[in-house]
């Protein structure tokens, strides 16, 4: 049931592949708070994935565009104003990829062209739709403009590979043109950096059902899930959060404050049991 904190608005909403995904909570969410949207995903995604499916359901429109070119989102911009009927209101980035991490080439012997498609996709396509949107005068004033991060950005994670570097700069793009954007035409622009979430993207990081689990036990109130992360976005969207811009909100149960909980140290000394001593003290190799 919504509470109409998006009535009137319209939205775009970047990402959305199948059910898992979190665009897709988001575009749900946001539909059921009284907004109205389109949904933009590559021509492959488009394909691929159900997306179709999600945009019958809640009557939006399907914009195929590969958020890396700017003629696409320029496309994706002008169709949305023309069928939602004005300027936009706010945007979801909800886009992620790393040929490095799909071809598994570890940190130390990354390609590098590779590279340039992880940071071009995952990362700069953000200043690319901000850039395209700016221009177009295609946001209204108090607009909101959220991208999705992972906190690998500020802290290393095992497995994350590239996309750490790729989170840092997706961050940094929304300080730099959340500057230029809030003092030029009053639009916010904020990240919200997430727990690990069971996706399709999700599913590629190395190790994901152990760091799922440890963050978890981690966090005091366990990991956000995408029902959460689509809750938080509303909100972000809303203009209850008029002046929140240039941040990078971590939606992520507690985790980031923890540097060791009680469920994790549990499960930790449980693996210590077969180098106990008769005393039960640890016998460190
Ligand atoms: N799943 C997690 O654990 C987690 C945690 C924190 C942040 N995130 C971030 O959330 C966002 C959404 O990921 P998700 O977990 O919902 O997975 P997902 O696989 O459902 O979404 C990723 C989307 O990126 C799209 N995409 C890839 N290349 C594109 C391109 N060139 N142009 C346009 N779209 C493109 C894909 O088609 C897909 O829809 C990503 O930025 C991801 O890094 C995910």
């Amino acid at each position: 049931m919504g509470n109409n904190l998006l009535k009137g608005k319209r939205g775009i909403i970047f990402g959305a592949l199948n059910d898992m995904s979190i665009a897709w909570k988001v575009a749900e969410r946001a539909v059921e708070e009284g907004a109205i949207i389109t949904l933009s995903n590559t021509p492959l995604a488009v394909r691929m994935g159900t997306t179709n499916e999600l945009a019958e359901k809640l009557n939006a429109k399907l914009i195929p565009a590969d958020a890396t070119s700017v003629t696409d989102l320029e496309q994706v911009f002008e169709q949305s104003m023309e069928v939602l009927g004005g300027k936009i209101d706010f945007v979801l980035h909800s886009i992620g990829m790393s040929p490095n991490v799909r071809k598994k080439r570890p940190y130390d012997d990354l390609d590098y062209d590779m590279l340039l498609t992880t940071l071009d996709i995952s990362a700069i396509s953000f200043h690319k739709m901000m850039q395209v949107a700016k221009k177009m005068d295609a946001i209204n004033d108090y607009g909101s403009v959220v991208a999705l991060s992972y906190m690998a950005a500020q802290r290393t994670v095992f497995g994350y590979n590239d996309m750490a570097d790729a989170k840092s700069m997706l961050e940094s793009i929304a300080r730099s043109f959340g500057y230029i954007y809030g003092r030029e035409r009053n639009v916010r622009v904020n990240t919200i950096s997430q727990s690990p979430t069971v996706t399709t993207a999700g599913s590629g990081v190395k190790g994901m059902d152990g760091l799922l689990d440890f963050s978890e036990r981690m966090s005091p109130l366990g990991n956000a899930t995408a029902a959460d992360c689509a809750d938080y976005c509303v909100v972000m969207f809303s203009d209850l959060t008029r002046k929140v811009t240039m941040q990078n909100l971590l939606h992520d149960g507690g985790f980031s404050s923890m540097a060791m909980s009680y469920r994790a140290m549990e499960q930790y000394n449980k693996s210590f049991e077969e180098f106990k001593d008769e005393n039960g003290k640890i016998i460190y190799g």
